[in-house]
């Protein structure tokens, strides 16, 4: 099994350049299944996440060719012939449940394993389902997989209200919309950049849509969508993550393609904590000051509000500020699993609730530590990069999922970090 071994102490100082996100790719990969016409994402990142949504819409029938060394995905969906999307390759993956409006918008009906992914909270999809069943689809949920058919004549457009914010269900109701009889108005939708980038794509391919970026979307439907290119958008929290680097280590960064309409809160956050944050012409350049940073009270919140996928990134940087810090995390209970882990670190964090109170320490110590999901494992290692000794970050098969060559885009700005291959 792999893990990273990182050597504390180096001060930062270079260039990284940001992949095209994650969650932007996982939910405009699913997009082919709307059209039988190609799909062409330029742009796209290299992870394993992005592997298995490849996986999953080949199992479906579509064909999905990785090219410029898995920049670009070529994806058609001409062929699909299997409705059934496994739980074999669902439980890998949250995501996976944003085929379920395509399917079902395109070909009637859909077979979709309830997800796994992350053990960050229950994290249901009774929203998704929600959404779909107010188009006028069936919903039952038989030995684990939710059957989802539409009426005849298809789904119909309707007015969706969203009992709180969620990304994936704003996504699942706006693709199915794009193909439902009628206009979809979408009320209390995710605002995440990753949705108007899904938005924009499915305008690309013929889609009638109007709002993205605000609370309501609203979806004319039309009878089919055709073939499109489309460049995913940059990685926000990739950027947030590797602009937190310097603030930890000390130097300078600069992410290139990264955009302060990515990441305003968070930026805020950085440069009330004493980080100097700056646009540049090839994207943000981040630096720490003199001094200590101060401690900060961060509230994750849905878009544009701070992210919860920088959280844990945040706490690594906090745990070394000047003063007490408070985290309340309001998307997801359970998710500080790094706290005990930045514990073994020397961090003083104590967590209560969806509360974490971090008391600043000069330093930390290096340590082995475990990484338990996605963006707890970065945070040991950003904690790392400062810590005083080595620290072995295990279990970096969750890293995969959501950063490519992390040790490549460290060690690039001159982090003494390497893979390395744990009993
Ligand atoms: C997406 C992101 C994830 C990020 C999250 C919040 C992808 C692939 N993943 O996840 O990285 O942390 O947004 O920004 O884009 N909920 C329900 N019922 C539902 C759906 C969600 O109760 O049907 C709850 C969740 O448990 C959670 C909250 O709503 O407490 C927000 O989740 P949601 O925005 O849906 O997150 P995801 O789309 O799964």
């Amino acid at each position: 099994m792999d893990a990273i071994l990182v050597k504390g102490g180096a001060p930062l100082s270079g260039r990284i350049p940001i992949a095209g996100a994650k969650n932007a790719c996982l939910a405009l990969m699913p997009a082919t299944l709307l059209a039988d016409q190609p799909l062409t994402l330029t742009n796209a990142p290299r992870l394993s996440d992005i592997r298995t949504m490849t996986q999953l819409l080949q199992s479906l029938g579509a064909e999905v060719t990785s090219l410029n060394a898995g920049r670009v995905l070529a994806l058609s969906s001409h062929d699909v012939t299997v409705l059934r999307a496994d739980y074999d390759i669902v439980r890998r993956m949250r995501a996976s449940i944003l085929v379920l409006g395509p399917l079902v918008a395109r070909f009637g009906r859909a077979e979709v394993s309830l997800p796994g992914g992350c053990a960050i909270g229950a994290r249901p999809v009774d929203l998704h389902l929600k959404a779909l069943e107010a188009m006028g689809a069936e919903i039952e949920l038989i030995d684990g997989y939710v059957h989802a058919t539409a009426p005849s004549g298809g789904l119909r457009g309707a007015r969706i209200d969203f009992p709180f914010v969620s990304v994936g269900a704003t996504e699942n109701a706006l693709m199915a919309a794009t193909l439902a009889r009628g206009t979809t108005v979408i009320g209390n939708a995710a605002r995440e950049p990753e949705i108007v980038d899904l938005a924009r794509c499915l305008r690309a391919m013929g889609a009638r849509i109007e709002g993205e970026g605000t609370p309501v979307i609203t979806v004319e439907g039309v009878d089919a969508l055709h073939g499109a290119t489309h460049a995913v958008v940059a990685d926000r929290i990739e950027l947030g993550t590797y602009m937190l680097a310097p603030a930890i280590a000390g130097g300078s960064v600069e992410c290139l393609g990264g955009r302060l309409d990515l990441v305003g809160a968070f930026a805020e956050k950085l440069d009330a904590a004493g980080i100097t944050v700056e646009e540049t012409p090839l994207g943000l350049r981040t630096a720490r000051r003199n001094g200590q940073a101060k401690a900060l009270h961060v509230v994750t919140e849905p878009f544009p509000g701070f992210p919860t996928d920088l959280q844990a990134q945040m706490m690594a940087f906090l745990c070394t500020a000047d003063g007490v810090s408070v985290l309340e995390e309001r998307i997801f209970e359970n998710r500080f699993m790094h706290a005990p882990e930045l514990s073994r670190m020397g961090a003083r964090i104590a967590v209560a609730g969806g509360r974490a109170t971090v008391t600043g320490v000069p330093r930390l110590r290096g340590a082995p530590v475990m990484a338990t999901d996605l963006r707890a494992s970065v945070s040991l290692i950003l904690a790392a990069l400062a810590a005083e000794g080595e620290t072995l970050v295990r279990r970096v098969y969750h890293l995969d999922r959501g950063y490519e060559r992390v040790e490549e885009k460290l060690g690039g700005v001159g982090a003494t970090i390497e893979r390395v291959q744990d009993r």
